[in-house]
């Protein structure tokens, strides 16, 4: 169990039969602003906003790094595991058990959407991540990954998100069973348009 009460979130109620939109911040930004997320791309859903546990110079964050792009690989695979436990309990407490479940993340946010559901499948399996790249370092420790869905949206030219990075996780993720969506646009870290419609191209595709 985490304690709910101390982990700062937010949960907007929805649809009943919609999925849940589990909105995931950048660095730097919160639970508030990044629940926008969910109106665009998931209206009527409910909402499940956490924020990050960490703080970088005042900047809430989801894992520790030792520089821009260079993550440390321990804590992401921690912080992963803490954040599988928050929706688990926050299911539960929300009467959301068994629920499906989209993960909306940016950046930062799209980074622990998608360490959660390749190592924790079984709690995330589907993961809209913008502007994220691959976020074990050097390391592979990501396990059966069949059923899960990812959708990885780039731009060409982002320093925070080499494409390189994100192909390498579009790689690994298949060999361990993930089925990966891209859209490869113009442009450096951020959201775009191009980004949102095919978003939600890919949403409307889902079982959920
Ligand atoms: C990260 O640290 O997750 C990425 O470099 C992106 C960011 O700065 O949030």
């Amino acid at each position: 169990m985490v304690e709910l009460e101390t982990w700062p979130h937010l949960f907007v109620p929805g649809d009943d039969d919609a999925p849940v939109a589990l909105t995931l911040h950048g660095t730097g930004g919160n639970e508030e602003e990044v629940s926008a997320l969910a109106g665009v791309l998931m209206p009527g859903s409910p909402i499940l906003s956490p924020r990050g546990r960490v703080s970088e110079g005042g900047m809430n964050r989801w894992f520790r790094r030792m520089g821009e792009g260079v993550f440390d690989v321990d804590d992401v695979i921690q912080r992963a595991a803490e954040l599988a436990q928050f929706i688990t309990d926050a299911r539960e407490h929300y009467g959301l058990t068994g629920r499906a479940m989209v993960a909306l993340g940016f950046s930062n946010g799209a980074n622990i959407a998608t360490a959660t559901a390749l190592l924790h499948p079984e709690v995330l399996n589907r993961v809209v991540a913008l502007s994220g790249m691959y976020p074990f370092g050097d390391r592979d420790p990501v396990v059966n990954t069949t059923g899960v869905s990812l959708f990885l949206a780039n731009g060409t030219h982002d320093p925070m998100a080499p494409l390189p990075s994100v192909t390498h996780l579009e790689n690994v993720a298949t060999e361990h069973g993930a089925a990966i969506t891209r859209v490869v646009r113009a442009g450096g870290h951020g959201i775009t348009q191009e980004d949102v419609t095919g978003a939600m191209t890919w949403l409307a595709s889902l079982s959920t």
